[in-house]
């Protein structure tokens, strides 16, 4: 179980918190799902629930231990937004074995087929991956790791309904496995699958209710 107590960002050049006295709870095996628009604080707040940035006030813990930054790096496995523009392996082997080249084989596999990749072959380029199978292997790359928390941010902004449809189911099963907290700008179809619902705006997090969010109906040509 992840608890955020009175988390709060505050950093001394802003005037004002980026985070504001966050509260939330999210169990195993559950997906969160936090909405708001750009700026609001989103991807500041998985970066802090990944160690990469540090709270300035409140407490981060899993059951009744308080994490610190280093436990975050440790639990924690952020896939950022577009994370394909970060890829540096020149092969599918070398992209998943990257910070870790004693990895055996059997994780590789396991990793890959939990995305739903197992048939392409180690040896293939990432940049010559679709899409969805660019994020579909970022995701694997922190899989490999075994976070207990996955993090993802904006997971399916960029991508065509069909990729979004198939990660979408994707994340639908991971969460079987994984506790898996998303953040976005754009839910979606997202919210049908989420457990939790909460809303960022300008810092200040709140429960939602998924059923209330309006679904856009696409326009019908007459
Ligand atoms: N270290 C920082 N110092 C100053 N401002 C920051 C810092 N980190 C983020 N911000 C600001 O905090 C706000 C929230 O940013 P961000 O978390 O990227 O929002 P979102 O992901 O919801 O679009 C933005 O106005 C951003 O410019
Ligand atoms: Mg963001």
């Amino acid at each position: 179980m992840l608890y955020l107590k009175n988390l709060i960002y505050h950093p001394p050049a802003t005037p004002s918190a980026i985070l504001k006295s966050i509260n939330l709870e999210l169990a195993p095996q559950q997906m969160g799902l936090i909405v708001g628009p750009s700026g609001s604080g989103k991807s500041t707040l998985l970066e802090i629930l990944a160690g990469l940035a540090q709270k300035t006030a409140g407490t981060i813990s899993w059951r009744d231990q308080e994490l610190s930054p280093d436990h975050l790096q440790q639990l924690g496995g952020l896939v950022f937004q577009f994370p394909e523009r970060h890829f540096c392996g020149h092969t599918i082997l070398s992209e998943l074995r990257l910070g870790h080249p004693e990895l055996g084989k059997e994780r590789i596999d396991q990793a890959l087929a939990a995305v739903r990749l197992s048939h392409l072959s180690l040896s293939t380029s990432p940049r010559s991956l679709s899409g969805g199978q660019q994020r579909r292997l970022a995701l694997a790359v922190q899989l490999i790791r075994q976070p207990y928390l996955l993090l993802l941010d904006e997971p399916t902004a960029g991508l065509d309904w069909s990729m979004r449809q198939q990660l979408i189911s994707l994340l639908g099963e991971l969460k079987k496995e994984w506790t898996l907290l998303i953040v976005s700008h754009e839910p979606g179809e997202l919210m049908a699958i989420a457990d939790r619902c909460w809303t960022l705006q300008q810092g200040e997090l709140a429960v939602a209710d998924p059923a209330s969010f309006v679904t856009q109906q696409p326009v019908v040509q007459a």
